[in-house]
C-alpha cells in the first residue's frame, strides 16, 4: 500500500524514452531521461521550447505513455497500468494546472462549482462534503470571497489560483503545472508561486512546475534543466551553515548581524551510464566534433577538442562521411580555438 510516510521518492524516471511517430517521421522527445523527485519537493523544470518538458509532464500526469524506460509515481508503475487504471490514476493521484486558464476552468460555472466538478465526476455524491472541501481549498488559495464569481469576473491570476484549487479537488499527491504562470505578469506569477508553496506545506504535496522564468530558482527547492529530452543540469539552493544554525535556534548577537547566505549552485547531471552532455553552444565555440580528449588534472576533469576535428565542418557531412573521416585520420579544416573562459564551465570539482 503506497503511503505518504515512506522514504521512497514520489517520482522515479529511469531511461525514459518518448518517440512520436507522424507518418514516416520519428521525433525523439525524451532521450533516456533520468529524474528522481523526493516526496514534498517543489521542483521546477526549465528548458528551451521543444526540449521535452510538456512530454514529460503528460507522462507524469498519465495523459500519455512513454515508448520505453521506467516511470513510477507513488510506487505505481505507470507503464504496467491498463488504460482504465491509468485513467483512474489521472483522476485521483495527480492534479494538472495548464498555462491557458480556459483549459483549466469552465467559464459559465462559479469558482465554487468549478472546484466541485472534479469531485462530482469521481463520485463524491454528498453535496455538503463537496462544498466543505471546496471552501477549504478556496481559503487556501485566498479566494473564498470570490466563490460565487464566474470566470469572466476574475483576473488572470485569480483564475489560475482557482485552477490550482480545481486541480486539488480530488486530493492528489502530485500537483503538476505546465507553465502555469506563462500568461500573467511577474507580480501575479509570484502570488501564484506563493500559493503553490503554501499548499505544498498544508497538504504535503509534491509539486512539479514547468517555467520559462529564470528567477523561479528563488521559489522552489530545485531547478532541473531539460536539454534535448534529457536532464542536463540541476540548480539547488544552498543555505550557509550559519543560517541553518540560526534557524535551529542558536542566537548569539554577533551571528544575527551577519547577512543571510543563500547561494545557488548549478550541477551538470550524469546519466545512469555516466554520460554527460556538452551544450551545443560550447561544442560549436570550441570546435568539438565527435570526439574529445579527457584528462584528469588536480582532481579536475579537463575536456579538450581533438586537433583538426572541428565540429562545424563535420556538421555539414553525412554520418557516413563523418565516420570515414574519423577512421581515416584525414584532416578537416580547424576552427579557431575557443575562449578559455568557456572551457572553465567544464572545470568543476
Ligand atoms: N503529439 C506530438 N506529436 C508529434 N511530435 C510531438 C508531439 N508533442 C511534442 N512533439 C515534439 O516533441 C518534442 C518535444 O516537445 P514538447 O514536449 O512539447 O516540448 P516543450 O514542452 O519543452 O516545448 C518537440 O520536437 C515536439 O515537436
Ligand atoms: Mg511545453
Amino acid at each position: 500500500m503506497p503511503n505518504q510516510m515512506t522514504a521512497e521518492p514520489l517520482i522515479v524516471c529511469e531511461n525514459l524514452v518518448k518517440i512520436y511517430k507522424i507518418a514516416d517521421l520519428e521525433v525523439v522527445a525524451l532521450q533516456g531521461l533520468d529524474l528522481v523527485v523526493p516526496r514534498k519537493e517543489m521542483l521546477a523544470i526549465v528548458g528551451a521550447s521543444g526540449s521535452g518538458k510538456t512530454t514529460l509532464m503528460n507522462i507524469l500526469g498519465g495523459l500519455d505513455r512513454p515508448s520505453a524506460g521506467k516511470v513510477t509515481v507513488d510506487e505505481i508503475d505507470l507503464l504496467s497500468l491498463s488504460d482504465e487504471a491509468l485513467n483512474e490514476y489521472q483522476r485521483t493521484k495527480v492534479g494538472f494546472v495548464w498555462q491557458q486558464t480556459s483549459r483549466n476552468l469552465i467559464p459559465y460555472l462559479t469558482a465554487e462549482e468549478n472546484i466541485e466538478l472534479p469531485m462530482i465526476m469521481s463520485g463524491v455524491h454528498n453535496k455538503q462534503q463537496r462544498r466543505e472541501w471546496a471552501h477549504e481549498l478556496l481559503n487556501s488559495v485566498g479566494l473564498f470571497h470570490r466563490r460565487h464569481h464566474q470566470l469572466i469576473q476574475l483576473s488572470g491570476g485569480e483564475q489560475q489560483r482557482i485552477a490550482i484549487a480545481v486541480a486539488l479537488a480530488n486530493r492528489p499527491v502530485l500537483l503538476l503545472g505546465d507553465e502555469p504562470t506563462g500568461e500573467v505578469d511577474s507580480a501575479t506569477a509570484r502570488t501564484i508561486m506563493e500559493t503553490f508553496s503554501r499548499l505544498r506545506e498544508e497538504l504535503d504535496l509534491t509539486i512539479v512546475i514547468v517555467s520559462h522564468d529564470p528567477r523561479i530558482a528563488e521559489q522552489v527547492d530545485r531547478v532541473v534543466a531539460i536539454r534535448d529530452g534529457k536532464i542536463a543540469t540541476e540548480t539547488v539552493r544552498q543555505v550557509s551553515q550559519l543560517e541553518a544554525l540560526m534557524a535551529g535556534g542558536a542566537s548569539g548577537s554577533q551571528e544575527i548581524l551577519l547577512p543571510s547566505q543563500v547561494t545557488y549552485k548549478e550541477f551538470v547531471m550524469l546519466d545512469s551510464a555516466g554520460r554527460l552532455q556538452i551544450p551545443k553552444e560550447i561544442r560549436e565555440e570550441l570546435g568539438i566534433g565527435k570526439r574529445v580528449e579527457m584528462q584528469i588534472e588536480d582532481g579536475r576533469i579537463i575536456i579538450k577538442p581533438v586537433e583538426g576535428e572541428g565540429g562545424e565542418p563535420l556538421k555539414n557531412l553525412t554520418i557516413e562521411e563523418q565516420i570515414a573521416i574519423l577512421f581515416s585520420g584525414e584532416k578537416v579544416p580547424q576552427r579557431k580555438p575557443g575562449s578559455v573562459k568557456k572551457l572553465k564551465w567544464l572545470r568543476w570539482r
